[in-house]
C-alpha cells in the first residue's frame, strides 16, 4: 500500500515529533539468535537503517539523528570495529550516489578525528554533497558520545575566550555538534534497554522516551509508526501545568 493510502490511518503531521533520536541497538542479540555472527546484525542492521532514514523523511520528520557507533564501542574486539567501520565506509560511497537522489542533508556528530582518513575524507565529502537539500537533516552519531560533546563545547567556547558571564545555556547549546537544531522530541530505542547510554544527554532534556522490545534488524516502518502513536498520546508539560 503507499504512503498516501495508508496516510489516514496514521498520526497526523502536526502531531509528530520534528526531531528523533534512534538508538539502534540489538545487532548483536539479533545475529546471536540467528546463530550468526555479530557482524551479521550490523549488515542487516544497516540495511534498516536506510530504509527508515527514507522513511521518516517522507513522512515529513525534520530531524532524525541515529546512533551508529558510541565513544564506547571502542572497547569492542578490534574485528567487530573493523567491521563497522567497513559497513559505514559501504555506506558513505553509496549515499554519494543512492541518496544524492534523495532531500536529505547528511551530518555527522561526534568525534570524527579517530577515524581513518578515507572516512573522514567521505564523509566531508557527504556533508558537501547534501548540503543544500531541503528536506531531512539526518544526523549520523559516530564516535559520539554526549559527555565529550559537552566537554567540547566547553573547549571551544573557553578558546573563543567567553566570558564566564556570557557562558549561558544558548550559548553551550551553539557550541553542541546540533548547534542550531531543535530540541530531540523523541528518542526511540529498539532492543529492550531501558537506558540512553552517553546519547544527546544534553539535548533530550525534555524528550519523550519509547522503549519498544524488537532488535534494530527486526525493526519496520510499522514499529516506527507504533512509536509516533505513542509519541503523540504524551502529554508534555516542559515544567508548566
Ligand atoms: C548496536 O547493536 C550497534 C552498535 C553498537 C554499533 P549492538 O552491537 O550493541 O547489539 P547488542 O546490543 O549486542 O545486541
Ligand atoms: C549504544 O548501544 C550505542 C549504539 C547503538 C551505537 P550499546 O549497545 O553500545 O549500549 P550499551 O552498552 O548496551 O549501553
Ligand atoms: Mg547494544
Amino acid at each position: 500500500m503507499s504512503l498516501f493510502k495508508k496516510r489516514q490511518t496514521l498520526v497526523p503531521e502536526e502531531y509528530l515529533p520534528q526531531n528523533v533520536g534512534i538508538i539502534m541497538d540489538g545487532n548483536g542479540r539479533w545475529a546471536k539468535k540467528r546463530g550468526l555472527p555479530r557482524t551479521a546484525g550490523h549488515v542487516t542492521g544497516a540495511k534498516v537503517f536506510r530504509k527508515i532514514a527514507k522513511y521518516c523523511d517522507r513522512r515529513g520528520i525534520k530531524v532524525l539523528t541515529v546512533y551508529a557507533f558510541s565513544t564506547e564501542n571502542w572497547k569492542r574486539p578490534q574485528a567487530e570495529i573493523d567491521s563497522i567501520m567497513n559497513l559505514l565506509r559501504d555506506y558513505l560511497k553509496e549515499s554519494l550516489s543512492d541518496f544524492k537522489h534523495e532531500n536529505i542533508c547528511t551530518r555527522f556528530i561526534g568525534d570524527r578525528t579517530q577515524l581513518a582518513e578515507d572516512i573522514q575524507a567521505l564523509m566531508a565529502e557527504a556533508e558537501e554533497s547534501t548540503a543544500e537539500k531541503t528536506g531531512m537533516i539526518l544526523n549520523i552519531a559516530i564516535n559520539y558520545g554526549g559527555r565529550a560533546e559537552i566537554v567540547n563545547a566547553v573547549r571551544s567556547m573557553m578558546s573563543e575566550g567567553i566570558s564566564p558571564e556570557d557562558v549561558t545555556e544558548q550559548t553551550l547549546e551553539q557550541h553542541l555538534y546540533t548547534a542550531g537544531q531543535p530540541e530531540v522530541d523523541l528518542i526511540l530505542r529498539p532492543s529492550g534497554e531501558y537506558r540512553l547510554s552517553n546519547y544527546l544527554i544534553w539535548q533530550c532534556a525534555y524528550a519523550e522516551y519509547v522503549f519498544m522490545d524488537v532488535l534494530w534488524p527486526d525493526f519496520t516502518e510499522k514499529d516506527l509508526e507504533k512509536a509516533f502513536t505513542e509519541y503523540a498520546r504524551r502529554n508534555r508539560r516542559f515544567g508548566g501545568v
